[in-house]
């Protein structure tokens, strides 16, 4: 399995791929800030050239609200995805370790992402891992809770 960035022509297969891999609309998510603004970190994984999984993740700065605040860095995965046939391959685990290096590299003290409740195999996918999960209810408004998880980069 072969790791590498982000390139248009893989953005605009995803964009078509999405809503099939996922199994319902999900291309809203797959927003393009995901590729021209916050994509430097983006990935996907290729097998026999044809791609397979994709990670659209970001690393979110300190506010500069306050100058004086010391908020570390933290990696931000905002969507990954594998194609259906691909998966319990350790496509996930790939763009994972890849992102999560990346995020060392550039200073970050954790790593973040969030899910639907209900979504079990990307809960099981994170705790295999090595995150965190917490239930937080009205996360993202009133009535929608989400699964947020995290994973300390400290002392690794
Ligand atoms: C969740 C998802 C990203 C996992 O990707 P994957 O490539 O299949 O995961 P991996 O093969 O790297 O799995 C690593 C480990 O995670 C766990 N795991 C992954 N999927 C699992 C599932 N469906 N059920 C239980 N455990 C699971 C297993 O422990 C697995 O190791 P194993 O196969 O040796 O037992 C993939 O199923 C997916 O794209 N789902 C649809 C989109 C989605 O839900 N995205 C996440 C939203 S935050």
């Amino acid at each position: 399995m072969l790791t590498r960035p982000l390139l248009k022509q893989d953005y605009d297969h995803i964009v078509q791929v999405i809503d099939r891999w996922w199994g319902g609309p999900t291309s809203a998510l797959a927003h393009p800030i995901f590729f021209y603004e916050l994509g430097q970190l983006a990935r996907v994984v290729e097998h026999e050239n044809t791609l397979v999984g994709f990670l659209f993740g970001f690393v979110s700065h300190p506010t500069k609200v306050d100058p004086s605040s010391d908020e570390p860095r933290v990696g931000y995965v905002h969507l990954v995805g594998i194609h259906p046939d691909f998966r319990r391959r350790g496509v996930g685990k790939v763009l994972y370790h890849a992102f999560e290096e990346d995020c060392r590299t550039l200073g970050c003290a954790s790593l973040k992402a969030i899910t639907t409740p209900g979504n079990e195999a990307s809960a099981a996918f994170h705790r295999a891992m090595g995150w965190n999960s917490t239930v937080i209810e009205d996360y993202a408004g009133p009535g929608r809770t989400r699964l947020v998880f995290e994973r300390s980069l400290a002392s690794r």
